[in-house]
């Protein structure tokens, strides 16, 4: 099965700092978490300590056998304040993409991971006119510190996720539900996507850039049609068309949705759940590769699959059947050029705070202390065994 991949395929686990770094204070999730009524379940709080950890989760992605790590700079620290950029925390950063370069995992940096700076938030957002120039510039100044060393740049994580969930459902910040300003959020953020395109194009260092969208297998149930149309012209393929040009698609796959005529529908009685109520469903990744692929013509890297399960076993199994479904993309030609596991360690799931074990590595709350599951040597045996090596847990696959 695993012949399939290439050499150089790219295996590797994704991370958000927001959701590893502990103390975000200067982002608008961190005020949103420490409002009443937000809604968030657990203040993010020290997270997993990853701002100084950073160098022990390294040491675990590599010894796990993996040859990638994605992780995100966070902007809410690098311009703390308009125009006033930290040298600190971009040194910072610079120590995290070397110190991927020294284990042999290549630097997946996505810029934009759902938080904004305060200070952005307070301007309007993703509702102002401004957002796309201020990303430029932030895209820039991180492609200047730390480009010549990226492996791939991510410009935003999900932005139709930020923009459904902030905009229309009310649930992210800044919970509004409105129709027309999510689509004028939309529209901004595409237009944010290729100001930072270009922002790191025109910065040191040569590197594949794309966006990363979430994408799910749509389908409609009796009379569902035209909402389904109408969700995947709007949360994806309004994105999708729109990526000419740019390096590759990064897809980010959970689950599958349906449709009936008045919108999505409830997952039907007795179907298999994740923990996160999702429909178990670990096909889905291979129909969004395939969907991402054929309508965009770029080259595909999964930069999210996983799951959240107490069940490491399950967790094993759904790798497996992802594997799968990829190792039949690529049989049939596809271009797909990496699949990353969502995530490394277990972290701060937003509003759901600290109730989603989605990591291959279980993180103590108080001591901090790292704990590898089952999972995640089986997944590093995967990649090690996809490149016809072997690491210290082995290659048995
Ligand atoms: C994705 C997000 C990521 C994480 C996973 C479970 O939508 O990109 O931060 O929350 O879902």
């Amino acid at each position: 099965m695993s012949s399939w991949f290439p050499t150089d395929f790219l295996f590797g686990a994704a991370t958000a700092a927001h959701q590893i770094e502990g103390g975000n204070l200067n982002s608008d999730w961190w005020a949103f978490e420490h409002e009443p009524g937000s809604g968030v379940r657990d203040v993010s709080g020290d997270a997993c300590d990853s701002w100084h950890r950073w160098a022990e989760d390294l040491d675990l992605a590599a010894s796990i056998g993996l040859n990638s790590y994605r992780f995100s700079v966070e902007w809410a620290r690098v311009e703390p304040a308009p125009g006033e950029f930290s040298s600190a925390a971009l040194d910072h950063y610079r120590r995290v993409v070397e110190g991927c370069r020294i284990r042999g995992l290549v630097p997946v940096v996505t810029l934009h991971h759902f938080t904004l700076p305060r200070w952005m938030a307070d301007r309007g957002g993703f509702e102002s006119t401004e957002i796309a120039e201020r990303l430029g510039t932030y895209a820039s100044k991180v492609g200047d510190a730390v480009g010549d060393a990226i492996g791939l740049a991510c410009t935003i994580n999900e932005p139709n996720v930020v923009a459904l969930m902030g905009y229309l459902l009310g649930v992210f910040p800044p919970k509004v539900a409105d129709r027309g300003r999510f689509e004028q959020v939309s529209a901004n953020m595409r237009a944010s996507h290729h100001a930072m395109v270009a922002a790191l194009r025109a910065a040191s260092g040569s590197f594949p850039v794309g966006l990363t969208l979430s994408m799910a297998e749509m389908e409609a149930v009796e009379g569902g049609e035209h909402q389904l149309a109408r969700a995947l012209e709007h949360l994806e393929d309004a994105y999708l068309r729109d990526l000419t040009g740019d390096d590759f698609i990064g897809v980010q796959c959970y689950t599958r949705l349906r449709f009936g005529p008045d919108g999505p529908v409830d997952i039907p009685e007795g179907a298999r759940r994740t923990k996160m109520g999702y429909e178990y469903r670990p096909e889905a990744v291979e129909h969004t590769v395939r969907r991402a692929a054929a309508v965009t013509g770029l080259p595909v890297v999964v930069t999210e699959m996983g799951i959240s399960t107490d069940d490491d076993a399950e967790r094993v199994a759904f790798i497996d059947e992802v594997v799968a479904g990829v190792t039949s993309c690529l049989s049939d030609g596809l271009d797909v050029r990496g699949l990353y596991y969502w995530t490394l360690l277990d972290n701060f799931e937003w509003s759901l705070g600290y109730s989603q074990p989605f990591g291959l590595i279980a993180c103590d709350r108080g001591t901090f202390l790292r704990r590898p599951k089952p999972s995640a040597s089986h997944w590093g045996r995967i990649a090690a065994a996809a490149r016809g090596s072997s690491t210290s847990h082995g290659a048995d696959r």
